[in-house]
């Protein structure tokens, strides 16, 4: 293990590999990455993947060798004799710099892997149409998308093939063309397929002389059994440190601002606990169905979609003790910690829902069960609603509460932070207010139209006393011209990058398997049936009654 300070890779003036042993030593302009795109034929290749490789590209964070700051720390280090060969390479000391890239490679290359044949004209044509993106209406974009898609190449192959990827391997080094390669797997296919694929990537399309990097997506089991036997079998292949096991809220501006806004500004951190927040509120809510993935959703369900990971990734932000530094894993000892101090959750924390279909203005919106990929009589929730506590010192008894539907009336997630009454409130004796209008209220809404708000009472202007609720609004679109990039693209660069800070480590998985494992085998063994709400509505009236219990009221 080697690693150099900020001051040495200052004086280096530009980044280096160093290689393992027994290979050259490379200069970062002889560097190469290869992004292999493994079910690049899927539905999140097309909407998700390409259009953020494209736009990284167009913001020249993947061709171009860039000047590197001295943030960044040089750190390589060489896991030598199993399955891929590990070599972590650079990162960057996060929040220095929004500007900061690791922007090292000079030739990059993507590779498509599917089953379905394609030649590699057909593959780009593909990708091309995925390519409206945020990035479609600046200038030079159909160049630069040309450009972009001269990288693109394709291989189909099986998935669970050696001879396959052993033919991806031989195209990678022909583009590498004798340089030092980097290549980084995201595996962008159905779970049950997962291991085949990493165990056949990494005997036989592994670097040879880089790093080899895989993304893994959710879902990471279905439960405590299946996520550990998962990671068993990843680790047969891979050491820890080569699997980027996504959630794609973290890679979200809000959620990423989350520490920023608690650590580096005085006045919130001093009232982050049960002391002054009375509760907290985490909402996830989409105004359309399943629509097409039908299939996938009836085996996992809300909680498992989105809860267990999106929501809860949130949670453990939201409540994890100050960590020692901004390293990967001085967050994620933190958050482990949170998630280990939570309360599984039981039937009685929770209530369920299932769409209906609805009519309104003459339009027929489906029933979840509709689908028809969705089997009749389907008791798996597309709403659900919970109370989770933290028993630890600083948020004993404060309820943390969590709302995910689909099909519901808008689209939105956001953190709510409601305070406690202001003790012995003046204005509310003397002029009569109700106690909730003197509440605070911090609203983080994530997406969509970002924005940070806090609701304060204030006198309305004029001569007499009258007071009103009004917001101190840092609203984005307002405050910076520039849009925000996809979460997708944040991370895709970290990956790239080595850093793993918003991915989520094995023993992170674990402990949020913990909290939702028992319940989720309730509702299954007891075959709970979820409450009915129609299609576009607000839920079921259930989540009302839930969050009546703990004395809230959701935002
Ligand atoms: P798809 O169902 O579209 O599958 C991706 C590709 O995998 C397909 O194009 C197909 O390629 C191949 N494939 C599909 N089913 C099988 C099978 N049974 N056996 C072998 N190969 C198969 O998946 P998505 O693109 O929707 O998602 C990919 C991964 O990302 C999944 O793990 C999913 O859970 C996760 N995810 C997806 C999200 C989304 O919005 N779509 C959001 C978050 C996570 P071919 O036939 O050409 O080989
Ligand atoms: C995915 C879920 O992880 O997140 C989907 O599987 C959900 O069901 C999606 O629609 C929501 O992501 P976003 O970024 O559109 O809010």
């Amino acid at each position: 293990v080697e690693e150099d300070s900020p001051l040495q890779a200052l004086q280096y003036g530009s980044l280096s590999f160093t290689a393992s042993k027994g290979t050259k030593d490379p200069n970062e302009n002889d560097a190469t990455v290869s992004i292999i795109v493994v079910g690049t034929s899927g539905d999140l290749a097309k909407k998700k993947i390409f259009p953020a490789l494209f736009a990284l590209f167009y913001e020249d964070c993947l061709p171009e060798v860039r000047k590197i700051s001295s943030f960044f720390i040089r750190k390589s280090y060489a896991i030598l004799g199993s399955g891929f060969s590990s070599l972590s390479s650079i990162y960057f000391v996060p929040g220095r710099s929004s500007d900061i890239f690791p922007c090292v490679f000079q030739h990059f290359t993507v590779y498509g892997y599917a089953r379905s044949k394609m030649t590699d004209a057909e593959f780009r044509n593909m990708v091309s149409e995925t390519l409206t993106c945020r990035i479609d209406k600046r200038v030079n974009c159909v160049e630069k998308i040309d450009q972009f898609l001269t990288r693109c190449f394709y291989h189909s192959g099986q998935y669970d093939s050696m001879q396959s990827f052993v033919e991806l391997d031989k195209k990678m080094k022909h583009h590498e063309d004798g340089r030092f390669s980097n290549r980084l797997f995201y595996l962008s296919i159905p779970p049950n397929i997962f291991i085949d694929a990493v165990r056949c990537a990494s005997m036989s399309a592994s670097s040879g002389n880089g790093w080899t990097r895989v993304i893994v997506e959710k879902p990471f089991g279905r439960d405590s059994e299946l996520s550990a036997a998962l990671t068993k079998s990843l680790k047969l292949y891979l050491e820890e440190d080569q699997i980027f096991r996504i959630d794609h809220y973290l890679g979200k501006e809000l959620v990423e601002n989350l520490s920023v806004l608690r650590f580096s500004n005085l006045i919130f951190e001093p009232l982050w606990s049960r002391q002054y927040i009375r509760n907290v509120q985490m909402i996830f809510s989409e105004d359309f169905g399943t629509e097409g993935r039908g299939g996938y959703f009836d085996n996992y369900g809300i909680i498992r979609d989105i809860m267990q990971n999106h929501l809860l990734q949130i949670l453990a932000l939201f409540a994890m003790e100050t960590p020692v530094s901004l390293d990967a894993e001085d967050i994620r000892n933190e958050k482990v910690k949170v998630l280990r101090s939570m309360r599984p959750l039981t039937l009685d924390d929770v209530v369920i829902g299932q769409y209906k279909s609805h009519t309104k203005g003459g339009m027929s919106f489906p029933a979840y069960t509709d689908d028809k990929t969705v089997p009749k009589g389907s008791l798996t929730p597309t709403f659900a609603a919970a109370a989770l506590f933290i028993d630890n010192s600083r948020w004993d008894g404060v309820p943390f509460l969590m709302k995910a539907g689909k099909a519901l009336h808008n689209k939105k997630a956001e953190i709510r932070v409601q305070f406690r009454h202001v003790p012995g409130n003046l204005y509310n004796r003397n002029l009569g207010t109700d106690l909730d209008r003197a509440t605070n209220e911090l609203v983080i809404r994530v997406q969509p139209d970002e924005a940070i708000y806090l609701k304060i009472n204030n006198k309305v202007p004029g001569l007499g006393m009258r007071l009103d609720r009004s917001k101190l609004n840092l609203h984005y679109a307002a405050r910076y011209s520039k849009e925000i990039p996809d979460a997708y693209e944040r991370l895709l660069l970290d990956a790239i990058g080595g850093e793993r800070r918003l991915f989520i480590r094995s023993d992170e998985l674990d402990a949020a398997w913990t909290l939702f494992t028992p319940l989720l085998k309730e509702l299954e063994e007891k075959k709970i049936t979820p409450e009915c709400y129609p299609y576009g509505s607000r839920g079921p009236v259930g989540a009302h009654y839930l969050a009546a219990r703990y004395n809230v009221r959701w935002g």
